[in-house]
């Protein structure tokens, strides 16, 4: 059985796309088959696996399937699920597209009938292919957010290790409750990850303290550096193991990910 895991958190900027790339990255280098989602109209994780904007099919086209689950068969979702681009070959990684054009989704789907439900069925219908499915969610609580939630069996909620980084957690932890009580039961937080993290700086070191008061016992023990070879590696289409695998960034992922595997089989 596949798991599916969406990286969640409606604040900018604060690492999600970087995590769902190189999380996916390592999992494929471990000998995972694994699925990429991009569900964000910015499109970031599909430009770090160097996947660029084209007039291809992507998960748009792939969730206006949904509407009609005979329609959404594995053979025709599977013509729009792509392999990463040739400069970030990782045999076992493929990757669900997104482009600016999925924005209008959101309003498309307002009255339609099972909206919180597209992406549930897109992923059970291609499961079989996988072992890993990870989302990469938009910063924000909207439809599309609701959908990754009710798709996912678990979320990892990455925190900048910055001033304000904690607002807006108490709103996106409601809304994980709403979508346990109501759409998806079996939702489970695996918990917090620190990111850009930087020891010299003692504010780091407070907000690090004060996200493990806030998620006692859920925030991983891997912390992610603030290491410029992650920021720089989106730009050649790779992910950082692929870029720089002695950096601290691509160390840290690689550990993150043990992690993560850790409590799946566990
Ligand atoms: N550990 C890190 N060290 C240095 N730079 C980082 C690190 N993590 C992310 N960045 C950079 O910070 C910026 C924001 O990261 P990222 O795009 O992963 O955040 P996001 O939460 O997906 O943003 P959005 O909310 O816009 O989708 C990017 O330019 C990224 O390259
Ligand atoms: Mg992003």
């Amino acid at each position: 059985m596949s798991k599916t895991i969406a990286i969640c958190n409606q604040k900018g900027g604060v690492g999600k796309t970087t995590t769902a790339v190189n999380l996916a990255a390592c999992f494929a280098v471990f000998e995972k088959k694994t699925l990429l989602i991009d569900i964000d109209p910015q499109a970031n994780t599909s430009q770090s696996v160097g996947i660029n904007e084209t007039q291809e099919e992507d998960i748009y086209e792939a969730l206006v399937l949904t509407e009609n689950p005979e329609e959404a068969t594995i053979e025709r979702l599977s013509q729009i699920i792509k392999p990463a681009a040739p400069e970030c070959k990782l045999e076992l990684l493929n990757i669900l597209p997104s482009s600016p054009g999925l924005a209008k989704l959101e309003i498309e789907l307002v009255n339609a009938m099972n909206r919180e439900r597209r992406l549930q069925r897109l992923i059970k219908a291609v499961e079989v292919n996988y072992e890993y499915i990870i989302i990469d969610a938009p910063p924000s609580l909207n439809l599309l957010t609701i959908n990754t939630l009710t798709a996912a069996n678990s979320v990892v909620i990455p925190v900048q290790c910055e001033y304000f980084s904690l607002q807006g957690v108490a709103e996106l932890l409601n809304t994980i409750k709403l979508v346990q009580n109501n759409l998806n039961t079996d939702l489970k937080i695996d918990g917090a990850l620190l990111t850009m993290y930087d020891s010299r700086n003692s504010l780091s070191r407070l907000v690090a303290e004060e996200v493990r008061k806030n998620f006692p016992g859920k925030v991983f023990n891997t912390v992610i550096p603030r290491n410029v070879k992650l920021a720089e590696a989106p730009s050649h289409g790779k992910p950082i193991l692929l870029y720089d695998i002695q950096s601290a960034g691509s160390q840290a992922y690689m550990k993150f990910a043990e992690e993560i595997l850790e409590i799946a089989n566990g």
